[in-house]
């Protein structure tokens, strides 16, 4: 998986839980990132439709999501990764705008990219493996880059996982069926259908998922776009076509409530935090058309393991609480019996690593 902000990783055990906990048998994750989430939702048996604004996020769920690992040849698949790993490095865009006009990467790297990236487009456009290739390759090369986790920069001297040399994996398939959608969650939830089980990670911040992982957009788009600035951003990076209300201080609660409103699901999920833009009041109000909602709180140093609070709709804490501040929150609300049989069982306390 690729380093991403934001990421739920060390949430998952709790969000599967919930998943498993709420019987769904289908399930919208509809900001989706590295599709993380999705996927754990798909291992417990989740028919999963997974959605985000970027082009990254659509590949790595058309891999992970819309992929049923049993429909895939595995021999094309070894033969493929076997034939592109195979490839001599060849300078082109990728390398001459993120490894010699910025450092993304390592020439001798960068140049792997380009060829591999040519003939993934040229030789697999139209096979199903092609969004198994590309998430391999942007894999391949998350795992040598130059940065601290974000493209906005790259680190000033190599970092030392850039020297070694660039090396495809096969992604870990899944079976099951699911979809796959790149676009934007405030025009689409409306006509997304119905789920029995949502799940919301809206961006916490101004920071944007599209700069911030620039280069992800340009390996999956290969448009070879004109660039700005010294981390080399796509020239649409500026234009409003690529901006998400979430990001605006201004819209971002109204954003989060239109979709509340408008998502389809028995039960919703939420991830949020309490350093973020709405407080928990508000998120709480958001939910209030549900019969029932409540706030589970984790200590985000210790985050799994660490529940540390249950509130109820009126913000009344229910159960021991130890501290208010870093909390990662996830606001569970549905049918009043679902909820608490969700909720109430301690989650944190059997993850306890
Ligand atoms: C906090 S991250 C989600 C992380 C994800 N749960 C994971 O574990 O990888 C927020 C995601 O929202 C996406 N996003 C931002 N604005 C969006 C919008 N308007 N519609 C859909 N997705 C959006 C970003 O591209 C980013 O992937």
């Amino acid at each position: 998986m690729i380093k991403y902000l934001g990421s739920k990783k060390r949430l998952l055990p709790v969000l599967g839980e919930i998943f498993s906990r709420s019987g769904a048998k289908t399930a919208l994750d509809l900001f989706t990132g590295t599709t993380r989430v999705a996927q754990e939702f798909k291992k417990r048996g989740g028919v999963v439709t997974a959605v985000d604004l970027s082009r990254y996020s659509k590949m790595f769920a058309d891999c992970w999501i819309a992929t049923d690992s049993r429909a895939v040849n595995v021999k094309e698949l070894d033969d493929a990764i076997r034939h592109l790993s195979s490839l001599q490095g060849q300078t082109g865009y990728f390398t001459e705008t993120f490894c010699l006009k910025s450092r993304f990467f390592q020439p001798k790297n960068g140049a792997k990219v380009d060829a591999i990236r040519e003939v993934i487009e040229s030789d697999y456009k139209n096979s199903t493996l092609y969004p198994i290739l590309l998430t391999s390759l942007i894999l391949a090369a998350d795992r040598v880059d130059s940065t601290t986790g974000i493209q906005m920069a790259y680190v000033k001297s190599w970092s030392e996982r850039s020297f070694n040399d660039l090396e495809l994996r096969i992604p870990e398939l899944l079976p099951g069926s699911g979809t796959a959608i790149q676009g934007d969650a405030l025009s689409l939830t409306e006509s997304l259908g119905e789920f029995d089980l949502a799940y919301l990670d809206p961006p916490y911040n101004q920071h944007r998922y599209f700069s911030n992982y620039h280069i992800w957009e340009t390996l999956v788009a290969w448009d070879k776009p004109d660039h700005y600035g010294i981390a080399c951003k796509r020239i649409d990076t500026r234009a409003d076509s690529t901006k998400s209300r979430f990001n605006e201080k201004a819209n971002m609660a109204s954003a989060l409530r239109k979709v509340i409103q408008e998502i389809k699901a028995s039960t919703i999920v939420i991830s949020y935090n309490d350093e973020s833009w709405v407080t928990s009041d508000e998120l709480m109000e958001m939910c209030s058309h549900f019969e029932d909602a409540r706030l589970l709180a984790f200590d985000s140093k210790r985050y799994v393991g660490a529940q540390i609070g249950i509130f109820n709709p009126k913000g009344k804490k229910v159960g021991a609480i130890s501290h208010l501040r870093n909390q990662e929150w996830v606001l569970v609300a549905g049918n009043r019996n679902l909820v608490s049989e969700i909720t109430e069982e301690e989650i944190g306390a059997s993850l306890a690593r």
